[in-house]
């Protein structure tokens, strides 16, 4: 039996809208971009969606739309896809770290305010809502934003509101082994905020005010007609599949609630995940890891190296490891098992078998 750790779905659908955008539509801000963007705003309940090229695009159009700039501190998590962070440089902006709690979220009770800070980015890692109470208590406490990191929780709850719906602005990304893809890249902004609704708009089309003036620097950071298209589709069976999903979560709780030497994501309240990943910490992990490969059962880690200790953040920052405890061990010990709605339920008996097997 071999088990992929992702399975990304392009059916039949989801062809047909492709072609049918590529032979009728313009291939840039066609109509599908709209009315994806309609679609995936009723979806998040929120008055506004943005349709960009990537979720890094859409971290970094929505902080120069909050009038970031040169020196400002933006702060958020170590442990999250280097991205989140990168997009704070782009932006012209200084990332600071907070580090994560129990549920591998950045830890509301550690977030320390630093001169500078003027907003704060926390990342729904792995699907799992953060506490988000918490964090918007501090942010209104200190008059900063708040940009939820949602790239990898589209459908995602915190207490009956879907992630991208609770800060002042949500980010997403389309990314082919997310939840839901536009099979490339692609990324979307969602806000209740008219204002920067319509930044976003403008900073993605090169800065556009009409047809040939521009009035600010922008980007070329539009979502494609085709990739709209296949993601409307995508959309359609998103609910469904992050039902498969968490029943998939359930099982392997089940068969893994006994051993030792693993850790489990801590149960939910208050929260839906949408189990983007099904990440557990495990001791000996890379041995697990090749222990798994070697009966063909492909695992991720996410993430191998917390952002602060990237290469690059360590020269740029002068990070040197122990700055954040919690993270630096998450990385350690962190393993992402095979994770899509199609998972069946002997696979992940295989994939529990050999965890099992492995620990003796
Ligand atoms: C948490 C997180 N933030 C940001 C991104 C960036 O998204 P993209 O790859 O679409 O630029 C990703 C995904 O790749 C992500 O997982």
């Amino acid at each position: 039996m071999k088990i992929p750790p992702c399975k990304p779905v392009f059916d039949k659908d989801m062809e047909k809208a492709a072609i049918n955008a590529l032979r009728n539509e313009f291939f840039v801000l066609g109509e599908s971009v709209f009315k994806f963007e309609e679609e995936f705003a009723k979806y998040c309940n929120t008055d506004y969606a943005v349709a960009v090229s990537s979720g890094t695009a859409a971290l970094h159009l929505s902080l120069i739309a909050l009038g970031i700039k040169n020196g400002d501190k933006i702060l958020t998590t170590p442990m999250s896809f280097i991205a989140t962070s990168n997009a704070v440089i782009h932006a012209n902006a200084t990332p600071v770290f907070s580090d994560i709690d129990e549920t591998w979220n950045i830890d509301p009770k550690k977030i320390m305010m630093k001169e500078g800070v003027k907003c704060i980015i926390p990342v729904h890692l792995y699907g799992r809502p953060c506490n988000m109470d918490e964090i918007l208590e501090t942010a209104e406490k200190n008059k900063i934003f708040v940009i939820e990191d949602a790239c990898q929780a589209h459908g995602a709850e915190y207490k009956n509101r879907k992630a991208g719906s609770i800060g002042g602005i949500g980010c997403f990304s389309f990314y082919s082994t997310k939840n839901m893809t536009v099979c490339g890249d692609g990324g979307m902004v969602t806000t209740n905020d008219k204002n920067v609704a319509e930044i976003i708009r403008k900073l993605r089309d090169c800065g556009r005010k009409s047809s040939y003036e521009h009035d600010v620097i922008g980007y070329t950071a539009r979502l494609n007609t085709v990739n709209a298209a296949i993601g409307i589709e995508q959309l359609k069976k998103l609910d469904g599949w992050i039902k498969k999903r968490r029943e998939n979560a359930e099982f392997y709780r089940r068969l893994l609630s006994n051993i030792e030497e693993i850790t489990l994501p801590v149960p939910e309240k208050d929260i839906k995940s949408v189990y983007h990943l099904f990440v557990i910490r495990a001791k000996r992990r890379d041995e697990l890891k090749e222990f798994l490969k070697k009966n063909e059962i492909f695992c991720g880690i996410h993430y191998q190296i917390p952002i602060h200790l990237q290469p690059i953040y360590r020269e740029l920052y002068k990070y040197k490891g122990g700055e954040f405890p919690e993270s630096e061990k998450h990385a350690e010990e962190c393993l992402s098992l095979p994770m899509f709605p199609d998972l069946k339920k002997d696979e992940i008996e295989y994939v529990c078998d050999g965890i099992k097997e492995f620990y003796g």
